[in-house]
């Protein structure tokens, strides 16, 4: 029954790459030295569609059974449930900062660089409430029938870059993550 928080503990850990990843090269970029653009196109292609479209919305699925199991009495939850449509906003913002940039738009590294840690901090800090505040009550309140009709709302789909078979486009950018 717990399989579910399994994959998305899984998936936090590979979030948690993707971030040290933007960390690194944000540094380049603050450093004057000259970030990965193209590797920092493929991770937040990769976030906008794999995080955002299979993550967030099997934890909404979660994270609101758990409201009514519980009858409301967990504060953070809403703030996570808005989290998810704010993370998937700052990444399209990302992505669009990415190709002006590479379009020799006049983007101060100082305007990028804020947009891109506000979107590393706030990510880092979703997955560490969840992880400490509501998996756990997750796995202690939501009952095994809760987790079946998850699972089957929300089939498990194999992660096109941190899973067995990566996909063709994240080829370059997980082995410069993974190797
Ligand atoms: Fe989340
Ligand atoms: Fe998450």
């Amino acid at each position: 029954m717990q399989n579910v928080l399994k994959a998305l503990h899984t998936e936090h850990a590979h979030i948690c790459r993707v971030l040290d990843f933007l960390d690194t090269q944000i540094g380049l970029l603050e450093k004057g030295e000259n970030p990965e653009w193209d590797l920092m196109k493929d991770v937040m292609h990769y976030m906008t569609n794999f995080p955002d479209i299979y993550h967030h919305p099997k934890e909404d699925l979660v994270f609101k059974r758990l409201r009514e199991r519980q009858a409301g009495a967990i504060p953070e939850i809403d703030d996570i449930l808005h989290e998810h449509g704010e993370l998937a906003e700052m990444g399209q913002k990302f992505r669009a900062a990415i190709n002006e940039v590479e379009g020799g738009s006049v983007m101060s590294v100082d305007d990028f660089s804020k947009m891109a840690r506000g979107y590393v901090d706030v990510q880092r800090r979703h997955v560490e409430l969840e992880e400490r505040v509501l998996f756990p009550l997750a796995r202690k309140f939501l009952r095994a029938e809760d987790w079946t009709e998850v699972d089957k709302a929300i089939k498990s789909q194999p992660d096109p870059m941190f899973g067995h078979m990566v996909k063709d486009e994240y080829k370059l950018i997980r082995s410069a993550i993974c190797d």
